[in-house]
């Protein structure tokens, strides 16, 4: 089988107008609503990580279009007798899907990988170099919140509170906002900093609140932190960077507020913000299907004209 399908392992290679026609595709499959027939062709979704959303919102994309997902979790796989990350994914591709969508740790050389395997891989989730498919998500929400036409992103600020330097969500955000000319900025506690920093810093979570048109809450990765890691009270952590009610005041009336999930509820958010109407969680959880569906026929396209969008 000759290599017929794109990845998207990052978002640094996707242009604003491949964007552009990637949110259009998903406005298009959001307000139509169709259904396809079974394809024959099958998409192995392989999740080397713990995953609800990006799971089952692929699970859900793929059936929509009549792909038969192919599912590795890793309970009762051969990961269990041994074999390697980079094993299993080879030979779930040596069984020829169309498309594997992949979360795994940042030990996997995806790039190299990708280069090997015939069919387009998607990255689900990698490590914390990336999460695409959850910033291009994102984003298309804040477009659909705002009446903004894409392209028109330009400007609009973004603050990120938390966990970003062990974020994937993150990582990638920076990438799109290079690309669409948004303002990033950060709050964070100095361990939670990005290790190199592209970004305005607000060391007050209110004056953050102030100046941000979109606020995204990251999720305290504790299984990424090294033992020791730990060096501040979860208790401090809520009092200076927990998103509350009352902080909220300090959040434009047409503010957006997200997290990407799972939210640890009363340490990086309090659950009262989640009847906030300008809270968009769930909002980002149904937009993800339509975002991830269009990614999966744009990539089944590129079968026939050679590169994703
Ligand atoms: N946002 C996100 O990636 O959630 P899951 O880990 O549940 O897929």
């Amino acid at each position: 089988m000759s290599k017929p399908s794109a990845s998207l392992l990052d978002l640094k290679s996707l242009s604003s107008s491949q964007i552009h026609r990637l949110f259009s595709l998903a406005q298009e499959i959001k307000t139509k609503n169709r259904a396809y027939q079974p394809t024959g062709l099958t998409i192995g979704l392989l999740f080397f990580e713990a995953s609800t959303r990006t799971r089952i919102s692929f699970e859900t994309a793929a059936h929509r279009i009549g792909l038969s997902p192919l599912l590795l979790d890793g309970g009762g796989s051969s990961l269990e007798k041994g074999e390697s990350v980079e094993d299993s994914i080879l030979n779930v591709a040596a069984m020829n899907p169309h498309i594997l969508v992949i979360r795994c740790g940042d030990s996997v050389n995806l790039e190299e990988m990708s280069r090997n395997i015939p069919c387009g891989i998607l990255n689900a989730g990698w490590g914390v170099k990336g999460h695409p498919t959850q910033a291009l998500l994102d984003v298309f929400t804040m477009q659909q919140t705002m009446g903004l036409e894409s392209g028109v992103m330009e400007g609009k600020k973004i603050l990120f509170v938390g966990d970003i330097r062990h974020s994937r969500v993150a990582a990638s955000h920076f990438e799109i906002s290079k690309t669409l000319k948004t303002q990033v900025a950060v709050c964070a506690p100095a361990e939670f900093q990005p290790e190199s920093n592209p970004t305005k810093t607000f060391l007050d979570l209110n004056e953050g609140l102030s100046w941000a048109d979109v606020v995204i809450v990251l999720r305290c990765q504790f299984e990424r932190h090294q033992s020791g890691f730990k060096i501040f009270s979860t208790e401090e952590y809520r009092r200076n960077y927990g998103l509350s009610a009352a902080r909220l005041k300090n959040l434009k009336a047409q503010g957006l507020i997200m997290h990407p999930g799972p939210i640890n509820h009363g340490i990086e958010m309090e659950s009262e913000v989640l009847a906030d109407p300008r809270c968009r969680v769930l909002q980002q959880v149904s937009n993800g299907v339509f975002v991830r569906e269009a990614i999966l026929r744009s990539t089944l396209m590129s079968t026939v004209e050679g590169s994703l969008l």
